[in-house]
């Protein structure tokens, strides 16, 4: 670990077989993300080298000193669709600002790309956190998907918010 500040970095190859285990913690835990709990790592590992090797995406590591801890990925789904962003910080990492560095080093990725006209997100309802981090950064609330996902665990009906950003490029 390091002296306690958090960086960030593109993502290589090198830091897949660790990414895929911070993302696997995250779903641990049940609560945040659409991956399952208990998504294979091997699964994990094969979308993250997936988007390592895509030109369109752009994949961004958290780093404490030399062991990753968080992870945050802008990429279109298919050509002409907006990018779809996501992210997690592992829990034993979380309010000490690597969200912002995160969320900040995307979002100026995604401005420097001619490719991108919109940036798209689905929150759970109830992620207060991961919604006033977006909020801070200029996303705007468009809807909301009431109980349209069935929660990876209970199988329960669950609300997602819809919030999308817009790159400023002065045109
Ligand atoms: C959402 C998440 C990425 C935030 O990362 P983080 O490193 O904990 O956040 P930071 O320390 O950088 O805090 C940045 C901002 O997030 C918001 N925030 C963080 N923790 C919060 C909390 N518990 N409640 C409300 N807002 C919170 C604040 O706006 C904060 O800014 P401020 O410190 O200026 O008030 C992180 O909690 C996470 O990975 N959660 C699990 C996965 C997840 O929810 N991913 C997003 C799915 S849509």
């Amino acid at each position: 670990m390091g002296d306690g500040s958090l960086t960030s970095r593109a993502l290589d190859d090198a830091d897949v077989a660790a990414v895929a285990r911070v993302v696997r913690t995250v779903a641990d835990e049940g609560r945040w993300i659409a991956t399952a709990p208990g998504t294979p790592v091997e699964e994990l590992e094969a979308r993250y080298a997936r988007l390592v090797a895509d030109p369109a995406a752009h994949v961004v590591v958290v780093l404490d000193g030399d062991a990753a801890v968080g992870v945050g990925t802008i990429a279109p789904p298919a050509p002409r669709w907006p990018a779809v962003l996501g992210m997690s910080i592992a829990a034993t990492h979380r309010g000490r600002g690597g969200g912002r560095l995160l969320l900040g080093d995307l979002l100026s990725r995604a401005t420097a790309d001619p490719g991108i006209h919109k940036v798209a997100l689905e929150a759970w309802t109830d992620n207060a956190a991961a919604i006033g981090l977006y909020a801070a950064h200029g996303f705007v609330v468009e809807g909301i998907l009431r109980d349209h996902w069935l929660d990876a665990t209970t199988g329960a009906p669950r609300s997602s918010i819809c919030m999308g950003w817009w790159p400023a490029r002065g045109d």
